[in-house]
């Protein structure tokens, strides 16, 4: 049995018995109903008769909700999935999370045009864009290059999220990070940098050429419904003081073109009601029912991590996602919502875990809210990641061990070492010839987890991340696919953007005439292709 842990509920208790009672106690509690075949028999039929009975969803998608985790990719999904568990004293790893219920699942290759492992804004500009791109680039191809504001011109690409406002939908985005962040970015700017959020943050030589900051566009390009998130600072005079920090020099305003875009927001939408908020008690008191813009800013650059927010200033995503959601439902045409859990990806670059993972149960209890709030018959919802991390689960942990604790290694250095762990990252020391020695260390909530390369910030990963859908149309995200792929399916399913054929061909293409054989596949699907590149 385990050696009781500090962090984990099921292990507090624990630590009040003796060790063979506590392990007595799970093994009853836990393993017993389990032994039995028919536990397991009985699940898998229900599943089975589930699958059996789906009948594919042809509808037309009127609204579209895309939720990305940003660098969640799979081992941090089944890590979320047991902390989501044991923060509900379970076990953990049999708890179902709300994004499991979806009925397709897809990989997506994230690589970009010029790199491996891709970062948010290449791979925003994929998924939201529908063309793979360059490091650190939004919303342009990848002809378009980083930091050279003279290959912006005529490369830029435009967003699903144009796309449904072209189309007469309501549109939104709600994130965790500023809003003039890559993912977010990549839906409504077209950058050569991630990075110029605002024009201080511009070379000089980039704003003589005719480039526009991030925040800038953000007013002026797709005209968006509602917008939550941080980033109060990129909008507003430089000096500026914070209504929530005054005292904070960096929580200053930046802009040096001496324009408030905040105020310039809400004189645009004439005869509109558009609400500005920066904090949760005006936020709540905002009517979804009476307003028609919503931009909330909940703090100056990015929102604090879940674990670590003042709640009575910020709400949660779960929050923000269902305000969102209501505004934008009053369009009878639908809309289409960009939700970003944005700070998991922070959280494993700074290599805690425990914030990492305690994003991850947030975002997936804003999926749960989406789904209270929508229907499957006419709302295609998505959830996926931009990319992984360096991030391993590993060991040999009993069921329902603390995620976020240890194991005792009986081999070689003879030093415990925690189940999660990263390959690189500011976790990385040695000590004496020795990994630190954990014994007595708390790995729980503040934790930053070993790494066998010392790096400032720990790395993204290369491996492909799960799309999971459903809806209308979902079952066209299956198999292995590239990014790119995903808004042009979303798009044909809602019958936004170019293709229109979906609203056209009722019923669809009949299952019998797929091809089945390798050799057929590649005739279908290349030969189209090679006639389309060659006319
Ligand atoms: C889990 O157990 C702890 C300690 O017994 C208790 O304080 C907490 O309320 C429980 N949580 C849930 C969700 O049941
Ligand atoms: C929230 O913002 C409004 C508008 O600026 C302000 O009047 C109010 O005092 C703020 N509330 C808190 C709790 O800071
Ligand atoms: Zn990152």
């Amino acid at each position: 049995c385990t050696e009781p842990e500090s962090t984990g509920p099921a292990t507090t208790v624990m630590a009040f018995l003796p060790l063979s009672v506590a392990c007595l106690v799970l093994l009853i509690m836990t393993v017993h109903p389990e032994e039995k075949p028919e536990f397991w028999r009985q699940q898998a039929r229900a599943v089975l008769r589930l699958a059996l009975d789906r009948k594919l969803n042809t509808n037309v998608a009127k609204n579209i909700v895309l939720f990305v985790g940003d660098g969640m990719g799979i081992t941090t999904v089944t890590a979320a999935r047991i902390l989501k568990g044991q923060l509900q004293n379970r076990t953990g790893e049999e708890t179902i999370m709300n994004m499991d219920t979806f009925p397709y699942v897809g990989l997506v290759k994230v690589y970009a045009v010029d790199f491996q492992i891709p970062d948010s804004a290449a791979t925003a500009t994929a998924y939201l864009c529908g063309v793979k791109a360059n490091l650190n680039t939004v919303g342009l191809s990848a002809a378009g290059r980083n930091g050279a504001c003279r290959s912006q011109k005529g490369n830029e690409v435009t967003s699903i999220l144009k796309w449904a406002k072209d189309a007469g939908k309501s549109v939104g985005i709600v994130t965790t990070t500023r809003v003039q962040h890559a993912t977010p970015a990549a839906a409504y700017a077209h950058s050569a940098s991630r990075k110029w959020y605002c024009d201080t943050d511009m070379p000089a030589a980039a704003k003589a050429q005719g480039c526009r900051d991030i925040a800038a566009q953000l007013l002026s390009n797709t005209d968006i419904d509602v917008i939550i998130g941080g980033g109060r600072k990129y909008m507003t005079p430089k000096g500026t003081r914070d209504p929530e920090y005054p005292l904070d020099p960096s929580a200053r305003g930046r802009r040096s073109d001496g324009r408030n875009l905040i105020s310039e927001w809400q004189h645009t939408k004439g005869g509109k009601v558009a609400r500005y908020v920066w904090n949760r008690t005006d936020f709540d008191a905002v009517d979804p029912a009476t307003t028609d813009y919503l931009l909330a800013l909940f703090e100056p650059g990015d929102l604090r991590y879940e674990l670590e927010r003042d709640l009575s200033m910020d709400p949660p995503l779960s929050d923000t996602t269902e305000k969102a959601i209501r505004i934008l439902q009053k369009n009878p045409k639908g809309f289409f919502l960009l939700v970003e859990g944005g700070r998991i990806d922070q959280g494993h670059h700074a290599s805690r875990a425990s914030m990492a993972l305690h994003e991850t149960v947030e975002l997936d209890n804003a999926v749960g809210r989406a789904l209270e709030l929508t229907g499957d018959g006419d709302t295609l919802t998505m959830v996926t990641a931009d990319h992984s991390h360096s991030f391993t689960f590993n060991g040999f942990p009993f069921r329902g061990n603390s995620i976020l604790g240890r194991r005792p290694s009986l081999r070689l250095d003879m030093m415990p070492y925690t189940t999660l762990m990263y390959g690189n990252g500011p976790g990385h020391k040695i000590v004496n010839n020795k990994r630190p020695d954990i014994r007595g260390v708390d790995t729980g909530v503040d934790y930053i987890q070993q790494a066998a390369v010392p790096t400032e910030s720990e790395t993204h990963g290369g491996e492909d991340v799960a799309v999971l859908a459903r809806g209308p149309m979902a079952h066209l995200f299956h198999g292995v696919q590239e990014q790119s792929y995903i808004p042009h399916a979303l798009a044909f399913a809602a019958c936004i953007g170019d293709d229109q054929s979906h609203c056209e061909t009722t019923p669809p293409i009949p299952r019998s005439s797929a091809p089945t054989s390798p050799a057929a596949w590649l005739i279908a699907v290349l030969v189209p292709v090679l006639q389309n590149l060659l006319r």
